[in-house]
This record gives C-alpha cells, structure tokens and sequence, in this order.
C-alpha cells in the first residue's frame, strides 16, 4: 500500500481511502493488483531474463490489458533496478531530475520500491508517492515529477505508454523549492 509524504508540510497519508482520495484530488491515478498471482520465485527477484519478465507480464496480462483498453496504452515492458544494474547511479541522477511526458507516465510496481515525488496543486506542493509491490500509479501528462528508488535501491515495475517510443523525458525548470 503506498504512502505519502507531503514534503511541505511533513504531513503522512496512509490507509487506502486516505491515499485513494488524495491521489483523486491531484489527479493522479491509483490502483492496486493482486501480488499473490506472482509466483513465489519472482516476487523478491531482480535480475531477470526474458523468459522470466515474460512470465511475470503474461500473470499480469489481464490487468495490463483492461488498463491499456481503458486509457489508451498501446505498448509495455518491464522495467528491472537494482545494483545489479549497469550505472545505477547515473540512471538514478537522470531519473531524479524534475521532468515532464508528453503522455502520463503509468507503472504498476511487481517487486521491491519505488517513489514518484509529484507536484501537487498550488496549495499542497511537491509529494512523495512511496510504492511497493501491487501498487499501481499513473503521474498525469505534463505534471512535473520525478523518480527514485528507496533504500533497498531495487524494484521491478510495467511501464505501459502510448507513445511507440517509449520513455521520453522533457526537464521540467522549478522555480520553487522542491523541498527535502
Ligand atoms: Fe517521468
């Protein structure tokens, strides 16, 4: 279930309803699949070969199917980190600038963490969007965001876009402070 941080105000949401309706209010949307259709084999496993990211998007297909008939995804893969990745770091570096997509940036988290720090309206500011595995989010198009790992530094997440091109990122300049 995630968690959120309002960086501002130091103000923590959690509990489904809770997260739900303030994700609602800032337009993001959130929604959860159920973690226990993974085999035990790939739930804490982040190296993976093409077989196996096979094996966890076809347990998915069903969830990743009516998502993409909903909202219009055309294509998805699957994302694996860890410190078994090349470069870790200066992927992180890149993943942490605050940015914006021409599309809305959805990913559904199947093992480890991750966080989306979001901008929120006016009056609430940047918040952190703390994911863990089952967890599904979508940061709207054009709202300015970014993306780190937590302090197992490892995740495993769909990323389905509508875009052929896959992930493009467009630097988003802030003139206020992110906060933290
Ligand atoms: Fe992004």
């Amino acid at each position: 279930m995630a968690v959120i941080k309002v960086r501002n105000t130091e103000e923590i949401i959690k509990g489904h309803d809770q997260v739900l309706s303030f994700l609602e209010k800032q337009g993001v949307l959130y929604e959860h699949w159920d973690m226990s259709k993974l085999q035990d084999g790939l739930k804490e496993k982040f190296i993976l070969n093409d077989q196996e990211k096979e094996e966890i998007l076809s347990t998915y297909k069903e969830e990743i199917e009516d998502l993409a008939g909903r909202r219009g995804y055309k294509t998805w893969d699957l994302i694996a980190l860890s410190d078994a990745t090349p470069n870790l770091d200066e992927l992180l570096k890149k993943f942490e600038q605050v940015h914006v997509h021409t599309e809305d940036e959805v990913r559904a988290i199947t093992a480890g963490h991750g966080i989306f720090i979001i901008k929120g309206d006016e009056q609430t500011g940047y918040f952190d969007v703390e994911l863990e595995a089952g967890d599904v989010i979508s940061v709207p198009e054009g709202n300015p965001h970014f993306f780190t790992l937590m302090e197992d530094r490892q995740v495993v997440a769909v990323r389905l876009f509508i875009e052929t091109e896959g992930w493009v990122a467009h630097p988003y300049q802030e003139t206020e402070e992110v906060g933290k």
